[in-house]
């Protein structure tokens, strides 16, 4: 699956394709002397693409209405005479102090009614017109002045949008709510049906009444939360067309993206949806301390190749070494620079950008790696960060080719995110990203390559899905997923799946509401586990945070494995040569491989790599190119591979070391 990508204007006559490498860059933050000293650093190491002012609002409109370019100006085309092409922020993301003093009321508001203010960043409200207008003039001065800037590439629609202001409780929020849920349900009387404001006297006459769900007494109502969460997502990313409508109209053919943040527990972003509204998807990723952090890295990568429908994709930030924002930061061991990189190019990154090219000396980022340390070049950092610039372009030729579609799939569903981990549940100890995550690390433990899906994506390609806690199940979804099962399709699901409709409302019957018949299988009740709890099964893993007492009312349905008391734990229905398995209680990763393994097996699906290599061995394939990750803090002795090797050694995959190599 090969595809020639054009999502960035070529800056330069004759442009090859090639892996962009760069980060952030905030001239601004410097005395004009760096700015040479910048570049010609910037050269050495590789760096190809910078992405400029994004937090220049206040330093380019310094009084409303007058702008001082000429520092904007001389580093653009000191950049471009560089051969250092620009991916230029419509520096939209933190507004200055004028505007926030002239109208605070585009500051947002929390759900208790707290103003947010001024100091740090991000300081306004999605919905704010008033925020929007400025703004846009801003985006239409920069379009104007450097739409035919030779070093443009790209347009960088403000910067993380809700990162930090996707919840907003102010009145602008309240009246564009209203405004949504009006366009969702055109009257009153479906809104008040979905959102069962029967319940506790919340029938609403008049739209007027409606509001954010701020601090109540008790539990919001769950649909109104759900969709103020849909809301507000959605909010942002009208936000985000307006800039980028602006930008085409303006510059046609200059490519639009912003940095998403498909990382972590970051989940306010429907992402899935928001694809759509970029000329190619970008991502930001930092690694969180854990057991996990190399398998969240890798899911997060798949997983932003989903969105991206497969297509080649723009790493925009991540770190060199350690960030500021946890509560102790870490330096990155010797070679997790260059690995954390190329695992995500492994996943379909064409660029590998940081946050951001030099350190700052002042700020809350000042102890916030960069590609250039405090130390300056003479250091470890800038050497790897050099070294890494030229594996960069020793791998050239992987750019544009997309990933190379897997056999299994685990389906990633923002709507059941939401919703699964509302309040007033059965339990609120259930985490769906762990959950998901956990799966993923089990098909790494076995070898097995699986994407990473959302939930609309085309699934009938795949022998066998995951869809863990699809707690949202609308009928056109459960109408998908019968039609992949009867395919032939395999289908995996698990705890608190199908529950729901968009509504947020139960299916009636007994659980799993809208996947019972399919999975052949009848809940009457939900049996969470208190913590410290456990559920031996008798597969010999061990169940916690959830059970269910099962009964089968299917044909076809066989008992993989059963509690110790019992009852039915993993369940798998024969449909045809498809099947559908429910396994209702969360198994830690060592407990879901065994479980996996057996229902990967019966699906036929097999690990492309050679026993010795599996589990302790991530592949991740772009056409002809094969990525191998060591996942240990061991040497792995790599045999049983033919091919052409491009990176790294051929024979020994050292600890927090990548071997790519070009299939024979
Ligand atoms: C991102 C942000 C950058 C920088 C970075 C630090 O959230 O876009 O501006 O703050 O985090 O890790």
């Amino acid at each position: 699956m090969t595809t020639n990508h054009t999502w960035l204007r070529p800056t330069r006559p004759g442009q090859q394709p090639r892996l962009e490498y760069g980060a952030d860059y905030n001239p601004e933050q410097w005395p004009r002397e760096t700015w040479d000293e910048d570049i010609r650093a910037m050269r050495t190491a590789g760096v190809t693409v910078v992405s400029l002012a994004i937090f220049s609002w206040a330093r380019l409109e310094p009084v409303e209405g007058t702008y001082d370019f000429g520092w904007l100006d001389e580093i653009m085309d000191l950049l471009h005479a560089g051969g250092i092409s620009v991916d230029l922020a419509t520096a939209t993301a933190s507004p200055p102090p004028w505007l926030t003093t002239k109208h605070p009321e585009i500051l947002p508001v929390d759900r208790e009614g707290r103003t947010i203010w001024p100091g740090g960043r991000q300081q306004w409200r999605p919905t704010s017109p008033i925020f929007r207008e400025h703004a846009l003039r801003l985006v239409r001065v920069m379009a104007e002045r450097y739409g035919n800037h030779p070093a443009l590439t790209a347009w960088h629609v403000s910067n993380e949008l809700g990162c930090h202001n996707v919840y907003d409780f102010s009145d602008d929020a309240a009246a564009a709510f209203r405004v949504w849920l009006q366009q969702r349900y055109s009257d009153l009387g479906a809104l008040n049906a979905a959102w069962g404001t029967s319940f506790w006297s919340q029938h609403y006459s008049d739209w007027a009444q409606i509001l954010p769900p701020r601090l109540a007494a008790t539990h919001p109502n769950p649909t109104q939360q759900l969709d103020f969460k849909r809301f507000s997502s959605e909010a942002l990313r009208v936000y985000l067309r307006a800039e980028r409508d602006l930008l085409h109209e303006l510059t046609p053919g200059v490519p639009v993206t912003t940095n998403f943040m498909i990382m972590g527990e970051t989940k306010a972003m429907d992402y899935a949806a928001w694809a759509a509204d970029v000329d190619f998807v970008s991502n930001d990723h930092y690694r969180l301390p854990g057991a996990q952090d190399l398998d969240e890295l890798s899911f997060s990568a798949n997983l932003t190749s989903g969105v991206a429908g497969g297509k080649p994709w723009f790493l925009m930030e991540h770190s060199t070494s350690a960030v500021n924002w946890q509560p102790i930061n870490v330096a990155k061991k010797p070679g997790e620079l260059a690995r954390d990189a190329l695992t995500h190019v492994a996943h379909g990154a064409d660029a590998v950008c940081y946050f951001q090219w030099r350190q700052s000396r002042a700020g809350a980022e000042k102890y916030h790696s960069g590609m250039m340390p405090h130390a300056g070049a003479d250091s470890v950092l800038f050497r790897d960060v050099t070294a890494l610039g030229t594996t960069l372009r020793e791998l050239a030729p992987i750019s544009g080719t997309g990933r190379t579609p897997s056999r299994a799939a685990i389906v990633f569903d923002w709507d059941s995110w939401w919703a699964s981990e509302q309040d007033s549940h059965p339990s609120d100890r259930l985490r769906y990203k762990q959950e998901a995550l956990d799966w993923y690390t089990a098909f790494l433990d076995l070898g097995v390559r699986a994407d990473v899906l959302p939930s609309h994506a085309d699934l009938s390609g795949y022998d066998l899905v995951v869809a863990p806690i699809l707690h949202v199940v609308p009928q056109p979804l459960k109408q998908r997923l019968e039609a992949y099962v009867d395919g032939g399709g395999h289908l995996v699901t698990t705890y608190f799946s199908g529950i729901v409709d968009e509504n947020d409302h139960v299916y009636l019957g007994g659980y799993p509401g809208a996947l019972r018949d399919l999975l052949g299988i009848r809940i009457e009740e939900f049996e969470p586990l208190l913590d410290g709890d456990t559920a031996p099964l008798d597969n010999g893993t061990t169940g916690t945070l959830w059970t269910d007492r099962i009964d089968v009312t299917g044909d076809g349905v066989q008992v993989l494995a059963r509690y110790k008391d019992g009852g039915a734990a993993i369940t798998r229905r024969t449909v045809g040569t498809g099947s559908a398995a429910y396994v209702s209680t969360r198994l830690a990763a060592d407990g879901l491989a065994p479980v996996l393994g057996d229902l990967l097996e019966r699906a036929g699906v097999t690990s492309e790599l050679p026993a010795e290599l599996r589990g302790r061995v991530e592949l991740a394939v772009r056409g002809e190119y094969w990525f191998l990750v060591n996942r240990t803090a061991e040497p792995v002795e790599l045999t049983g591979l033919d091919g052409e090797f491009l990176h790294g050694s051929a024979d020994r995959l050292e600890p927090r070391s990548v071997t790519v190599l070009r299939k024979a």
